[in-house]
């Protein structure tokens, strides 16, 4: 079976760019492949954060997961820190990755001129470093992610084959070990429509956890009326009528986009259902599809979270499973790499 890995940050509340971007296309392809998901905590902590809320935070993730169809009987669910392995293979890649590389991510450039250059953590240079460890370490073949993704995930492909280059193969065999590639060569799996979903008070801006207004996302757990008052209030245009694609109207594709997904309607449909619709009138389907396909993932969720042994169990048990997987790639890399063994 392929096996698929993806993950995300534990910081804020998840959102819809989150969901539609990534975590639901998880619940679509657990039935097909092999699927690890992980809460990436140690990337959590590259930007100052509340030490006091981490863990609860990574709580709520693993537990949103769930409810929203992560399915344990398929698919794995763990902490990244949970399994030591992220952080030793991160250590092996770094020495390997030039710092050429790290300064032209376009994530870094961003998230470090809003800190400035004395509040940036090294951390945050070599986040996509970790980031391709946690990919690499479960020979993953594909990686389920939102387009913001895709260069971090260029990198992890460039990685694998630097590191395969300079220590797999023949050389590898000579120092005893089985030779071949170290590492399998990953690619992203970006979905057509919500790669990419934008924020609800600027249609150029992407959705973000990180963004000073709330008014500018939806969170998975917001409530209803919180839901109807940020659509209600989202930005629009003096167009009439709905379309897609229109480069003039980026709020009205973004919020149609969404309306698509929800609903589970193909654009086509979407497009003829809305073609007349006022602002107002489509403001209140949208709502109202929002409610409905988020209602069941808060009722889960609810659940979920009340029980704790039963989500620390779930937990410890993805945590085993992935260290067994990890700790093979990690000892073979250790081993080609020349380290002495243990
Ligand atoms: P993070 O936590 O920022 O985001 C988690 C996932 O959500 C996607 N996403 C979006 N998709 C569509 N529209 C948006 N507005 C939007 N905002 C976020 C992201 O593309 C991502 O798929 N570095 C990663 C986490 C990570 C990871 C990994 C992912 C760490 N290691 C290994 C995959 C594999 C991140 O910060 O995602």
């Amino acid at each position: 079976k392929r096996r698929i890995v993806s993950g995300v940050q534990p910081t804020g509340s998840i959102h819809l760019g989150n969901y539609l971007g990534a975590i639901r296309n998880w619940i679509l392809l657990q039935n097909t492949y092999d699927t690890l998901f992980f809460i990436v905590d140690l990337h959590a902590i590259t930007l100052p954060y509340d030490a006091q809320k981490l863990s609860k935070a990574t709580r709520d993730t693993a537990a949103l997961y769930l409810a929203c169809g992560v399915d344990t009987s398929k698919a794995s669910v763990f902490v990244q820190s949970h399994v030591r392995a992220h952080a030793e293979m991160m250590w092996l890649l770094s020495s390997v990755t030039p710092v050429g590389w790290l300064n032209r991510m376009i994530q870094f450039k961003e998230k470090s001129r809003k800190a400035g250059d004395e509040n940036v953590g090294v951390g945050l240079l070599t986040y996509p470093v970790l980031m391709a460890s946690d990919i690499l370490l479960y020979q993953s073949d594909f990686v389920p992610v939102g387009e913001d993704q895709k260069q971090h995930l260029e990198l992890t492909r460039e990685l694998a084959e630097r590191v395969n280059h300079l220590f797999g193969g023949r050389k590898w065999k000579k120092l005893g070990g089985r030779g071949g590639s170290i590492f399998k060569v990953p690619e992203a799996l970006i979905p057509p429509v919500g790669a990419r979903v934008m924020s609800l008070t600027d249609g150029l801006s992407k959705m973000s956890k990180s963004a000073p207004s709330d008014q500018s996302r939806i969170n998975l757990l917001d409530p209803k009326d919180v839901i109807s008052n940020k659509i209600k209030r989202c930005k629009t245009d003096s167009f009439s009528g709905m379309e897609f694609d229109n480069p003039e109207r980026p709020e009205c594709n973004n919020l149609l986009s969404i309306y698509q997904l929800v609903s589970e309607k193909t654009k086509e449909e979407v497009a003829q259902e809305c073609r007349d619709m006022n602002w107002g009138t489509f403001k209140s389907v949208l709502s109202d599809a929002l409610i409905d396909h988020l209602h069941p993932i808060q009722v889960r969720y609810e659940e979920i979270i009340s029980d704790s042994a039963y989500l620390d169990g779930i937990l410890a048990e993805g945590a085993k499973t992935a260290a067994g997987i990890a700790d093979n790639t990690l000892t073979n890399a250790y081993q080609a790499m020349g380290f002495l063994r243990r």
